[in-house]
């Protein structure tokens, strides 16, 4: 079966208290049931992280080496300064997508920047947690192609 890390950044811990006109009103454990359940649909399975802490990211991509067959990330407000977080991504060279809840291209400039994308196949955004669906689907398409 498909192994597939996802990890989520900074502050997505605070689902449901932060800024809900953005990111709704769902917590951050209704967002882990929903991406185990999308895993469990498409058969694959699924070892969700958070961390606030870059480094913890970084160790956490590393660890993916040779035990994971894909990463889902959304690194949130990492997205925009992490040259740490994409070096690791192409460290690890595991096939990865980006993920966002919000549509960060409609929202401030300093959002429209994704370091880690440069090291992603695909990013989805703007689609709330529907976008760590797509996400796996997508992760899980393109490791079956490559087989
Ligand atoms: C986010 C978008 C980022 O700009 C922001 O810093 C986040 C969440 C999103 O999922 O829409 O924390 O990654």
């Amino acid at each position: 079966m498909l192994k597939f890390l996802v990890i989520n950044g900074p502050n997505l811990n605070m689902l449901g208290i932060r800024e809900k006109q953005i990111y709704g009103t769902q917590n951050y454990a209704a967002l882990v049931d929903f991406i185990r359940e999308c895993g469990q649909k498409l058969n694959v399975e699924t070892d969700i992280f958070q961390s606030n802490h870059e480094g913890a990211i970084v160790d956490r991509i590393q660890a993916a080496y040779g035990t994971a067959d894909g990463i889902v990330i959304n690194p949130a407000a990492y997205t925009h300064t992490s040259v740490a977080i994409l070096d690791a991504l192409k460290a690890v060279s595991l096939p990865a997508v980006e993920v966002h809840l919000s549509d960060i291209y409609q929202r401030e400039e300093f959002r429209h920047i994704s370091y880690p994308f440069k090291a992603c196949l695909t990013s989805f955004y703007g689609f709330g947690f529907d976008g760590y669906r797509k996400a796996l689907f997508f992760l899980k398409e393109h490791c079956i192609k490559q087989t």
